[in-house]
């Protein structure tokens, strides 16, 4: 059919032709929000799920209703060892002026400004961050040198300002399992000073599933800060719904076997429907898109995935590595126990600890509880399998 008007959108946070199954995260958003408006205390959110599940989506959704609330919102996909502190200057001083621009600014925004070039001295962030801001830095506030207290000062000022202006501050954070524990401690108590003081400031977290375990060893309090929202694949009504709502918007079709086929091969995950929805409407000739169709172009899909999803992930890792990884496929796509992984590589388990500690460290694998690892990419088994039996042959 025609690639012009194909719908399907896979791609790292590529906004769906349809938002499917995610209305109650939605909602729930909406409630943190429009509570914080009206001086309630709400718990913020963390939400994690495997790779490809949609929780970059989920953040973009949550920042245009933020911003039709009139909200100052902010995102940050957070790097690896990237400055902290210096980038949070940044992204407050963006915040100040979506609040108010300068010309507008009472004393409360005044204020929140000369916290943050206090705050900016101490972290030593980039002079360009409080140019132009005209206030001189509020001695005391934000100048202890401890990150958490200093955060703490420079939140609270942003949302006594967004709160004298009837609206909020929040925070939208993608990747968080790179931040440090520091970093995340700091991000925490400085959220829960504003929390006690029910002030309109949140914090959207995004990241791989280790995470919740991390805040909670972090800090005991986290559990009555955050809501931790597990999103993974979407069950059968939805992923239909993923494939068939785009399709029908354009007077298009599948077969019911054929999205039967799809919603299997797929088993519901986000990007792979994303994926065979567009190789099914360019491969197919005419609508409704049979389940021959879908048979036949399984291996352009395949490909597709290895190319545009999964090689990324592998990208940069070491052979040895790679060895671990595929020993973890050969015993199947559920969590393995580092010591039948070590012992399938011919090592002992201290000797394969260090490969597994960089595995999680580069984000492929994450350790659901004690002793375990998963790949944190879904069928991340099937395509070692594919692409990677080589490794195994030369073993031997
Ligand atoms: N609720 C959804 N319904 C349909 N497709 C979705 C949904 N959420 C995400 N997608 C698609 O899945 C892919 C991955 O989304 P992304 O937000 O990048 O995932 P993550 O950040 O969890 O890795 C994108 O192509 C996106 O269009
Ligand atoms: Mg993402």
């Amino acid at each position: 059919m025609d690639p012009r008007t194909n719908p399907y959108a896979p791609g790292a946070g590529t906004k769906p032709p349809a938002l499917v199954g995610r209305d109650r995260q939605v909602e729930s958003f909406d409630i943190l929000l429009e509570r914080l408006e009206r001086g309630y205390a709400e718990r913020s959110m963390i939400i994690t799920g495997l790779r490809g599940v949609g929780k970059t989506v989920l953040l973009d959704v949550f920042k245009e209703n933020a911003d039709a609330r009139g909200w100052a919102s902010i995102e940050w996909e957070v790097e690896k060892s990237a400055p902290f502190a210096q980038k949070i200057a940044v992204l407050a001083r963006r915040a100040l002026v979506q609040i108010a621009p300068k010309n507008r600014w009472g004393e409360a925004l005044r204020d929140a400004a000369s916290v943050l070039r206090s705050f900016s001295l101490t972290v030593r962030a980039d002079g360009s961050v409080t140019a132009g801001l005209d206030v001189d830095a509020r001695r005391g506030s934000a100048d202890s040198g401890s990150l958490s207290d200093d955060l703490g000062d420079l939140f609270v000022a942003l949302s006594k300002a967004a709160k004298e202006h009837g609206i909020g501050v929040v925070l939208l954070l993608d990747e968080i399992q790179y931040l440090t524990r520091d970093e995340l401690e700091a991000l925490i108590a400085a959220l829960h000073r504003c929390a006690r003081r029910s002030l309109p400031l949140a914090l959207v977290g995004a990241g791989l599933p280790q995470i919740p375990r991390l805040a909670g060893e972090t800090k005991s309090y986290s559990e009555r800060l955050f809501r931790f929202v597990h999103i993974g694949a979407l069950d059968v009504a939805d992923a239909r719904d993923a494939l068939l709502l785009p399709a029908h918007e354009q007077g298009c079709d599948f077969e019911d076997a054929a999205i039967d086929l799809i919603v299997e091969f797929t088993e519901g995950y986000p990007y792979f429907l994303q994926e065979y929805g567009r190789v099914a409407w360019d491969e197919a000739a005419v609508s409704p898109i049979t389940a021959t169709d879908v048979r036949a172009i399984r291996p352009l899909v395949e490909a597709g995935l290895d190319e545009g999803f999964f090689r990324v992930r592998a990208e940069r890792t070491t052979e040895m590595e790679l060895r671990y990884l595929l020993a973890m496929a050969e015993l199947g796509p559920q969590p393995h126990r580092a010591s039948e992984v070590a012992e399938r590589l011919g090592r002992t388990t201290p000797q394969a600890g260090p490969i597994r500690s960089r595995l999680i460290d580069k984000g492929l694998l994450y350790t659901p509880s004690y002793a375990l690892a998963a790949f944190t990419v879904p069928q991340f088994d099937r395509y070692m399998l594919r692409t990677h039996g080589e490794l195994r042959r030369e073993e031997k």
